[in-house]
């Protein structure tokens, strides 16, 4: 038995409180949560409990100097009822990337996906069946010593709690190419999935609300010409037939989406052209204003595949042809919506249903 997780269960499930036919996103949490605690050099106390908060010192460091780092991931039903995770390694993996970044520990990664499964398996009633909807899990690590000094916190602890949710944009989204602020520069911590990327966003994001538009579209650092991602999701482009993505490796500021990763796999599978390329707005707009820009979409876990209805950038508004017209993007969502149903053939082995380890007495 290499881990020795606790288990205690809750006697008072909320589960029959929440109504799955109109489930909001990221409202409603399940009954249990899974919590590690890091002390002198090791993850220890393993356990699953019910879900409850956390008594917190005013010091903690996270509250003041940001280090906390978090993935996003879905489990769903298949057609036949049984639980399933989505590329659970590529999230534990990418967890520790950010960890890295933010001068945090690693977590096991198999205890990670360990974790998914016990949680997932005990909290499996949660999942929501309808189409669209999921069981969103949400793992995060965030520094807990107290003390007001700024270094590398001593203590961490790292969370998965899980909550059923709708779709996080049940409509086209309006992006608006943000000219002033920035998101990410080469260097930062824009690759990781850091806490402080998302506080940096929400000035920009709540003005661009307040402009008429769902979400920022953020361009470079440097120049304010390059495409990195939306924040809430990456982007993608259908020009003239060929899908184009903006490239991680190349900016060193977009956050490597896993469900980017799987639309970039599932496509050149079909057959599709997909470039990961530097594009820069200027690209778009000429696409546009020649009838060559055909779909945008937005790709995320939280969002799966958004479709992207208009884009503004300095004054002028883009308007994508409308979603019935589009081919790519209905493709691709239906694709991963299928894969996560168990409906269509898992080719890339990416669906992993969902177990009770038997390291465990639950
Ligand atoms: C996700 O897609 O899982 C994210 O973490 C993004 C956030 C907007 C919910």
């Amino acid at each position: 038995m290499k881990y020795q997780v606790r288990v205690t269960r809750t006697t008072a499930s909320r589960l029959s409180r929440v109504d799955f036919d109109n489930l909001p996103f990221g409202k409603y949490f399940s009954d249990h949560m899974f919590v590690a605690e890091y002390r002198d050099g090791q993850w220890q106390d393993l356990r699953i409990e019910p879900l409850s908060e956390f008594a917190t010192h005013p010091a903690t460091m996270a509250l003041h100097y940001g280090q906390a780092v978090f993935e996003g991931m879905k489990a769903s039903k298949s057609h036949d009822g049984r639980p399933m995770l989505f590329r659970p390694e590529m999230h534990a993996r990418r967890l520790n990337f950010s960890a890295r970044r933010l001068a945090m520990p690693e977590f096991p990664e198999d205890l990670f996906v360990e974790a998914l499964h016990m949680l997932v398996g005990i909290d499996a009633d949660w999942i929501p069946p309808k189409k669209g909807s999921a069981l969103y899990i949400r793992p995060f690590m965030y520094a807990t010593d107290p003390y007001v000094g700024v270094r590398p916190s001593d203590t961490y602890r790292f969370v998965i709690f899980t909550c059923p949710v709708g779709p996080y944009y049940p409509k086209p989204v309006s992006l608006l190419a943000e000219t002033h602020y920035i998101r990410a520069a080469r260097g930062g911590t824009g690759e990781a999935k850091a806490a402080g990327n998302y506080a940096a966003a929400m000035l920009p994001a709540r003005l661009a609300n307040e402009k008429g538009y769902d979400q920022v579209l953020w361009l470079d650092a440097r120049e304010f010409k390059y495409i990195q991602e939306v924040g809430t999701m990456n982007i993608f482009f259908v020009i003239d037939g060929k899908v184009v993505t903006p490239d991680p490796d190349q900016e060193g500021t977009i956050l490597r989406g896993i469900t980017r990763d799987s639309i970039i796999h599932i496509l050149r599978d079909e057959g599709y052209e997909v470039e990961e390329r530097r594009i820069s707005i200027d690209e778009v707009v000429a696409a546009h204003d020649a009838g060559k820009l055909q779909e945008v979409f937005g790709t995320g876990t939280a969002a799966v595949v958004a479709h992207v209805q208009k884009i503004a950038y300095e004054g002028k508004e883009m308007i994508l042809p409308p979603v019935e017209d589009r081919k790519i993007s209905p493709f691709a969502k239906s694709y991963i919506d299928e894969l996560r149903a168990g409906l269509r053939e898992d080719k890339f082995g990416w669906v992993v249903p969902v177990r009770l380890p038997e390291s465990i007495d639950v």
